[in-house]
């Protein structure tokens, strides 16, 4: 297929940046929206540009990293799917796709379509780890029963890949459902309650540090999570910060 690229090109934090087109042909259908990147940078390369910056690892939908926003939508048009999962088949022979980054005032482009996400990292130090003992004592695991309902909504949460496509998506640019997936995996554990007073507390403060904005439930951040992380998190996100704020 012949396909119309308007690509975010934008050579450092500072730049201004635009919208720049490219043309490629014979893209397969079969390729995953990342290798007809790939194909378009080997033709800049070739012919002597800058290839255009963006992030990728896994290419499994697992890492997070791929973030891009495509014609409107963060990740594309199919839902719970990343970027690196998406395919040409989703496309049409001579449809023109518009690429850019994630965009929020804490998320910084800092070069075409790679963007500064170590905000998530801070507000994950701020409290989204637990305490285990490594004595020698270790208590073995499967010693403590966890009902299943719990542990499954736990590894609900913990499938949050930290991809940022809620904030690109809400208005607010709120990171509430990422935050809420994070403190909801710790909250509904045995393990989770050594920290649990102080949790949300401190992530919620560090999300709010950082820029992020405040959730008017509207709801845009599940419809676009490529893990279908579920509303109902930032519900417990808001149960744990009130937990914390009254006990303390
Ligand atoms: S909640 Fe969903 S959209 Fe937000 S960071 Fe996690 S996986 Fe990505
Ligand atoms: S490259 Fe890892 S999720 Fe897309």
């Amino acid at each position: 297929m012949n396909l119309n690229l308007k690509v975010w090109r934008q050579n450092s934090p500072e730049d201004k940046g635009k919208m720049v087109d490219y043309q490629l042909e014979g893209i397969s259908e079969h390729m995953s929206f990342l290798e007809m990147m790939d194909v378009l940078n080997g033709k800049l390369i070739d012919s002597g540009e800058r290839p255009v910056a963006f992030d990728h690892d896994c290419r499994e939908g697992i890492c997070g990293s791929c973030s891009m926003f495509i014609n409107g939508e963060a990740h594309g048009p199919v839902k719970g799917t990343t970027t690196c999962q998406l395919h040409m088949r989703s496309f049409k022979d001579g449809d023109t796709i518009f690429i850019e980054p994630f965009r929020a005032n804490a998320f910084p482009v800092i070069k075409d379509l790679v963007i500064d996400r170590s905000a998530f990292d801070r507000i994950q130090h701020s409290g989204g780890y637990i305490s285990v003992n490594t004595s020698g004592n270790t208590q073995d695991a499967n010693a403590t029963p966890i009902p299943k309902e719990n542990a499954d909504l736990a590894m609900d949460a913990a499938t949050c890949i930290g991809c940022g496509a809620c904030v690109a998506t809400c208005k607010n640019s709120s990171a509430m459902l990422f935050v809420g997936a994070k403190i909801s995996q710790y909250a509904l554990l045995p393990q989770g309650q050594v920290e649990a007073k102080e949790r949300a507390q401190n992530m919620v403060a560090q999300m709010d540090a950082e820029g992020f904005g405040n959730c008017t439930n509207t709801g845009a951040c599940e419809v676009e999570c490529p893990k279908g992380i579920s509303l109902s998190n930032i519900a417990r996100m808001n149960r744990e910060f009130l937990d914390g704020s009254v006990t303390k």
